[in-house]
């Protein structure tokens, strides 16, 4: 479970500990919360405290499941990060850093954990997407293609690997208020919050896309419509998108709250 140091993958965490017979191998950065987090669950937990983009992290993980009896059932990819900006602002680096924790990071970890995977298939991928790898705004454009193309990687996995009994899944959330992701100003009116979910909303998605065996979930389900809009009614959404209306959906990472909190 990657991504277990907070928000919706310390929700799944959580949620998965609940099911009989789990082991959990937690992973991310934050090596006290990874530790407080196995310690509270009520299954059996390790943890690897890993930056994902490091050279030698797959690696690293590979290794713990070996330790734990090198089985594996579920790898669930849901750590991920967001920097809001126009191209013109943040340019080419900021594409990069995206493409490198929200897409590099989970295919090298995939290539690495995957002869486990098929050897104690039946198991499961879930890939935690975006609504935004199905629809792309202003200033969100690097994360957009992040999540596009685990998109466009995880379809052509999932072909791939079901003769193998590796089920591979997409979850796309919506709006989800987390520490990476505050969605401030949707909090803040009645009309926005209703588009908000919970991360034990997306961690239920999670486990239905996983060990459920559904390719495909949003959450909220609705979201569905966005991106058959995209398809649809590609000049609407452009519009809607490029007016007023969308102003509220502007302001979604951790970086810009704390841009907007400090004035800039
Ligand atoms: N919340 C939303 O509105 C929303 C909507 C759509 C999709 N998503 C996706 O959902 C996933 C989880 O996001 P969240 O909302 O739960 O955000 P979050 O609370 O900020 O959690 C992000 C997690 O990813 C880990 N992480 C980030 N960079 C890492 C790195 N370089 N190496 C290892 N771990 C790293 C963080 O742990 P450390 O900092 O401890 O490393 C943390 O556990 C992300 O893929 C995100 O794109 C979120």
């Amino acid at each position: 479970m990657t991504g277990a140091s907070s928000g919706i993958g310390l929700a799944t965490a959580r949620r998965l500990a609940r099911e009989p017979g789990t082991e959990l191998i937690l992973v991310a950065r934050r090596e006290e919360r990874l530790r407080e987090l196995a310690e509270s669950l009520p299954c059996p937990a390790g943890w690897v405290a890993v930056d994902l983009t490091a050279e030698d992290a797959p690696a690293r993980v590979r290794a713990a499941v070996q330790e734990r009896g090198d089985r594996l059932h579920l790898l669930v990819n849901n750590a991920g990060a967001a920097w809001r900006g126009s191209f013109a602002e943040t340019g080419y680096a900021n594409l990069r850093r995206h493409m490198e924790i929200n897409f590099d990071a989970v295919a090298r970890l995939t290539e690495a954990l995957l002869p486990t995977l098929r050897r104690s298939a039946p198991s499961a991928i879930v890939n935690v997407a975006s609504t935004a790898g199905r629809v792309s705004r202003a200033r969100s454009g690097a994360y957009s293609a992040s999540k596009f193309a685990l998109i466009g990687w995880s379809d052509a996995l999932h072909l791939e690997e079901a003769p193998h009994g590796v089920h591979v899944g997409v979850v796309l959330p919506g709006f989800v208020p987390t520490e990476g992701f505050p969605a401030t100003e949707l909090r803040e009116k009645a009309l926005t919050r209703m588009m908000l979910s919970s991360p034990e909303r997306v961690a239920e998605a999670i486990c239905q896309a996983g060990p459920g065996g559904r390719a495909e979930r949003y959450v909220p389900r609705a979201y569905a419509l966005a991106g058959l809009s995209r398809m649809l009614l590609p000049g609407v959404v452009r519009r809607v998108l490029g007016s007023g209306a969308a102003g509220s959906l502007t302001t979604s990472t951790a970086a810009e709250a704390a841009d907007s909190d400090d004035g800039r």
